[in-house]
């Protein structure tokens, strides 16, 4: 789908008056639902599954399902399994391990470019924007090349809840692109095309939002992070563009991850069932002070960006099906100003980047895209561009009020 015709989609979702969003007086009304009075907490906190689980309600089916995910997601690719030639790291849960498989982590990745006179190049011909630090031989390293003049971190983010922002409909993001918002905010959603389906979606993983299902990140991971070619990413990343060299040392055939024909299943597939079916971060029952905090977060406007709460929609799998998604994020990409790291990615341009969840931010350090921040107060410190107004507001809240804050990002 095109663009412009995604966007008569979703015009006509909002003018078909559902129950959802109404335009009064020429004005757009978000839905009461996506506008909570103030953050919600869900019920039984502490309760229910922790860091880790599979989501709340599978069937044995799935349950199974996220078993053998996690397997997957857990086993070291080896070179005659089609690990490298170039890549960065072994195995899925060696970067995403924090609090426990499917974590965060403290471990980086660099994405590198040339910048021109503005004009942004991924350097693809010499092997950009992402690098691929190891190589199962010194010879065929993968390095930064000379022709690069911005060069990134990108911190692994965690994957807890992540089947349930894959079940938000894109239509509810493309509503929050629409709310009306204070001090300069506009977020929009950066449409990509999934390799998937080949449908136009809204992007909402990865730092840039470059990604809409968990397939097609798990994919995109494979080949990627590991070297492992796979149905929807089947061609092998040269080091530093060099194809003669790689051929040298790419002795398994591609496409390396076969699909098992008994259960219609690849390694990708599994590693997607396990993020789909991993269990959101479990929120912490709110102290007084965390309470107090809860509505500094709301009154200072860190909601403009961080919603509180989103919603899955219809969805076959009961336990993804119309839940609340408590992940503190509009899913948009937003004009970070100076936090933003330059790299154009998918649809988002180099000040662009997606607003990071913030459910489970307990269970994971440093923090920001490249990890620059040790501390959550540092983090909020780091804001710029639309989020100066309300990291201004921080700034100016009395030492206590800021300690309350962050007792409440500490319990969500
Ligand atoms: C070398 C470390 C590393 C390895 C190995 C790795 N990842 Fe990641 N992962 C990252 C980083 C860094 C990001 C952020 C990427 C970005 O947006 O630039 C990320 C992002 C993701 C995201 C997006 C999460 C979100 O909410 O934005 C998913 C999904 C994911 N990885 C899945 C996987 C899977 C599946 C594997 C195994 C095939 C894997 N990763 C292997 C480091 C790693
Ligand atoms: C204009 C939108 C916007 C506003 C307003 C905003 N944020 Fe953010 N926030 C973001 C984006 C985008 C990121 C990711 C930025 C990056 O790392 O480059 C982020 C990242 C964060 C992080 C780091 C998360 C992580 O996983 O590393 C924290 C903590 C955070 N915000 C808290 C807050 C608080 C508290 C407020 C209110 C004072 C606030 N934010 C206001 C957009 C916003």
């Amino acid at each position: 789908m095109k663009l412009s015709s995604l966007m008569v989609a979703a015009a006509v979702v909002l003018l078909a008056g559902t129950t959802a969003a109404q335009i009064s007086n020429g004005v757009f009304q978000p839905r009461p639902k996506l506008k909570p009075a103030a953050p919600v907490q869900r019920p039984n906190p502490g309760g229910g599954p922790q860091f880790g689980d599979a989501l709340f309600g599978l069937d044995p089916a799935n349950l199974q399902a996220f078993v053998d995910g996690r397997t997957e997601f857990e086993a070291a690719e080896t070179p005659e399994g089609g690990l490298g030639p170039i890549f960065n790291g072994k195995s899925c849960v060696e970067c995403h391990s924090s609090g426990g498989t499917g974590g965060a982590s403290a471990i980086t990745v660099t994405r590198f470019g040339r910048v021109v006179n503005g004009k942004f190049d991924p350097l693809d011909h010499l092997g950009g924007s992402l690098l691929q630090r190891f190589a199962i031989d010194p010879a065929v390293r993968e390095h930064v090349p000379a022709e690069a003049n911005l060069v990134v971190q990108r911190l692994t983010p965690p994957l807890f809840g992540a089947g349930l922002i894959e079940a938000i409909a894109d239509e509810d993001i493309l509503l929050n692109a629409q709310r009306r918002q204070p001090d300069g905010v506009q977020g929009r959603a950066g449409l990509v095309t999934d390799v998937v389906s080949g449908k136009t979606r809204v992007g909402r993983f990865g730092w840039k939002a470059q990604q809409a299902t968990l397939l097609a990140f798990s994919g995109d991971a494979y080949v990627n992070e590991m070297g492992v070619t796979n149905r929807f990413f089947p061609v092998e990343n040269a080091p530093n563009g060099n194809r003669a060299l790689l051929a040298r040392f790419d002795k398994v055939a591609d496409v390396e991850d076969t699909v098992d024909p008994v259960t219609g299943k690849g390694d990708i597939d599994h590693a997607a069932d396990f993020m789909r079916f991993l269990a959101p971060p479990p929120p912490l029952r709110l102290s007084a002070s965390a309470a107090a905090g809860m509505r500094l977060f709301e009154q200072i406007r860190c909601t403009s960006c961080h919603l509180p709460m989103m919603y899955t929609g219809a969805n076959p799998i009961a336990a993804l099906a119309h839940k609340p998604v408590p992940l503190f994020s509009d899913l948009l990409l937003h004009n970070m100003g100076s936090l933003g790291d330059g790299i154009e990615q998918a649809t988002a341009k180099g000040a662009e980047m997606r607003t990071a969840p913030l459910w489970g931010l307990r269970a994971r350090a440093p923090y920001l895209h490249d990890g620059r921040a040790k501390t959550v107060a540092d983090a909020i410190r780091g804001h710029d561009g639309e989020g100066a107004a309300s990291r201004d507001r921080f700034k100016n809240l009395t030492a206590a009020e800021r300690a309350q804050l962050l007792d409440y990002l500490n319990a969500i």
